[in-house]
């Protein structure tokens, strides 16, 4: 994956290409990795030819890793406190995911921000499941800002990683109807639903190549 990516080109390379078989991706995750193993369930060695091949931590301890060894799948932990800055951090966890010769970086549920240098590394590459409808309550707590302004709609979106805070383009969005949601409780457990559909979805649609942006608008996402 690290070549390639310019706008208007595909994102990762089409599953099944000659030679490398499946389309192999790197999952990062802070906590407790139900969008990893909703990956694990819907896409891991399927029909589609698709494959988790790592999955990293900047939390030691992070259920997201158990789930992931379970699996039988490489892990390894970079945090932040074992590196002079988040630069070397960044290089360490970029030299690691790049090893293990992946087409794309997902992000599901990593409460870090990534350098630019790394995202200079997986260019195009890199998505991101957040629990709101973008632009709407970016960064942390999307759904208790979203409760706080009283919506009535909330939503998930998949999408592009820039160097900004949830401001990557758009791949996939849905919207979800909670009138009554007045808790987190209320709405988690529903949005989490979403996210488990959602983000599949969108990697299965990059891993078949029908995903790319528009050569005349880089903020927008083209879907064949
Ligand atoms: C998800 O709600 C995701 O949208 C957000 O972090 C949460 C991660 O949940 N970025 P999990 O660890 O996948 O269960």
């Amino acid at each position: 994956m690290s070549e390639g990516g310019g706008a208007g080109e595909r994102a990762g390379e089409p599953a099944g290409e000659a030679g490398r078989g499946a389309f192999r991706l790197a999952v990062l995750a802070s906590g407790t990795g139900s969008n990893l193993q909703a990956i694990l369930d819907t896409l891991h060695g399927g029909p589609e030819g698709i494959a988790v091949a790592a999955v990293a931590s900047n939390v030691a301890d992070a259920p997201a890793l158990a789930r992931a060894q379970q699996a039988g799948i490489p892990t390894a932990a970079f945090p932040l406190e074992a590196y002079p800055d988040r630069s070397a951090r960044d290089t360490a966890l970029a030299d690691w995911i790049a090893g293990h010769e992946v087409r794309l970086v997902v992000l599901a549920g990593y409460m870090q921000l990534l350098t630019p240098a790394f995202l200079g590394r997986f260019p195009h590459a890199v998505v991101n499941v957040h629990p709101a409808l973008l632009p709407a309550f970016p960064g942390l707590d999307a759904v208790g800002q979203a409760l706080a302004h009283g919506t009535r709609v909330f939503g998930v979106t998949v999408h592009f990683v820039d160097e900004g805070v949830d401001t990557g383009p758009i791949i996939l969005q849905r919207a979800l109807e909670l009138p009554r949601a007045r808790t987190r409780e209320d709405v988690l457990e529903p949005l989490h639903a979403v996210e488990h559909e959602l983000l599949p979805e969108a990697i299965r649609l990059i891993a078949r190549g029908a995903v790319r942006i528009d050569p005349a608008d880089p903020r927008r996402v083209l879907l064949d």
